[in-house]
């Protein structure tokens, strides 16, 4: 590549590790924070001790007495790597609950199936720390259309992770997922989401919630309301569409506050969290007060804006959305290295790479990168001929677009 031949590729790498360490410093966080290499808790060693904190744990759902603002489960967007950076860039208090990726049932009760599938419900280390010390609660989302599937793989996901709850999803409306009846196509079932909830209650111990949408073809919202809210769950997450819908047309906050007030009839106890088209902080909190719901989870609004849950911050500088993008590609690499493929990344250079002058052609150069190394070469060099870090505050600061 011919970034290689203007500049020394260790030199390089060099000075980055140095950047980085500095921002680690600079975060207050102890350096061996960022130590992300450990996947799941030893298995032996801390069952029993797992078991008890879990014990212990309560039920945040429950507990919550304000509005908890909560980023989205998003399949290969917030694996381990990716919420540790939102954590991060986070004000404490501001970011509540954390959810992983959807994770099949069937796959976790398959033996040769496991490992991989295991991944989704990663949580490194450092991760673990950063919800330690934050307060934040970390669910575990799975799927399936298998009662016994469900009843084993929370069991088994109780006993050897760490999670404050399980959510079921009832809401992705993919093809492939809904073809099998699982998901979304739950909705147009009761009998079959109401084993799979009775399965996953007696299971374990941990607060349950089910993430679902407002019907399949048509809004259903007081049928599929009044069913779920028999259920033995602790909370509802509704996003504001059809299955039909996917993720077309406005999110219907209106049938939201109707699940809103079912609730409020036939089951005070549980927690409604309203979801879809939220933009910003201010306006989750705002939807969240009209509405009357006991949350708001935010998902696609995170790629416009990772700084979300740090309303009021100042504007972001671009070497700090650049020295962003760098951590997330650490994170990234220490975490999964080359075991997940490197093009699950480009979705993320927009988020960083955007409203500077040129942003454009950086990230143009980013899309041809294939490695970490280049990909913090190209970055590095951008830093370097820009000037960005001695420039003055003024010319170096953009707002959020
Ligand atoms: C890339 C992507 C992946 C998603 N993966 C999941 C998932 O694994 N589980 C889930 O329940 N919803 C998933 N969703 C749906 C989101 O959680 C959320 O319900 C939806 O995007 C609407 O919220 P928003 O308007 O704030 O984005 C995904 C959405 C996107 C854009």
């Amino acid at each position: 590549m011919f970034l290689y031949n203007r500049l020394g590729k260790e030199q390089l790498l060099a000075k980055l590790k140095i950047k980085v360490r500095q921002k680690i410093v600079a975060d207050g966080l102890d350096e061996n924070v960022f130590d992300v290499t450990s996947t799941t808790i030893p298995k032996e060693k801390n069952r029993k001790f797992l078991k008890m904190q879990n014990n212990l744990s309560g039920n945040f759902w429950r507990e919550a007495t304000e509005p908890l603002m909560i980023l989205a489960p998003m399949e290969d967007v917030t694996d381990t790597a990716f919420r540790e950076l939102v954590m991060r860039i986070s004000q404490p208090g501001k970011l509540r609950v954390v959810f992983t990726e959807f994770t099949s049932t069937d796959g976790l009760c398959h033996p040769v199936g496991r490992p991989r599938v295991e991944q989704r419900l990663k949580v490194s280390e450092s991760e673990r720390d950063l919800l330690k010390s934050l307060d934040i609660k970390i669910v575990a989302q799975i799927w399936g259309n298998n009662p016994e599937k469900y009843h084993e793989a929370v069991k088994y996901i109780t006993e050897e992770y760490h999670f404050d709850g399980i959510d079921i999803n009832m809401g992705c409306p993919v093809r492939n997922v809904v073809a099998q009846g699982s998901c979304s196509a739950l909705i147009d079932n009761e009998p079959l989401a109401q084993e799979i909830i009775a399965a996953t209650h007696e299971a374990t111990h941990l607060p349950l919630s089910v993430k679902t949408r407002l019907g399949v073809k048509k809004i259903e919202t007081e049928r599929w309301m009044q069913f779920l809210l028999n259920q033995p769950l602790d909370a509802i997450i509704l996003h504001g569409r059809t299955q039909k819908q996917m993720s077309e047309g406005e999110a219907n906050w209106q049938e939201i506050a109707r699940a809103v007030s079912l609730r409020n009839e036939l089951a005070p106890h549980i927690k409604i969290i309203g979801n879809g088209d939220v933009t910003s902080y201010v306006h989750a909190l705002a939807l969240c007060d009209e509405h009357q719901t006991d949350g708001a989870m935010i998902g696609r609004g995170i790629f416009s804006d990772p700084w979300l849950f740090n309303p009021g911050r100042p504007a972001i500088s671009v070497d700090e959305r650049l020295n962003t993008l760098l951590l997330h590609l650490d994170l990234f690499d220490k975490n999964w290295g080359n075991t997940k493929h490197f093009a699950i990344l480009r979705r993320f250079f927009k988020i960083y790479i955007s409203g500077f002058r040129g942003a454009a052609e950086l990230r143009a150069r980013m899309m041809e990168v294939n490695t970490f190394d280049e990909a913090r070469i190209t970055v590095n060099i951008f830093l370097q001929e820009n000037d960005l870090i001695c420039s003055l505050p003024d010319e170096k600061t953009i707002n959020i677009i």
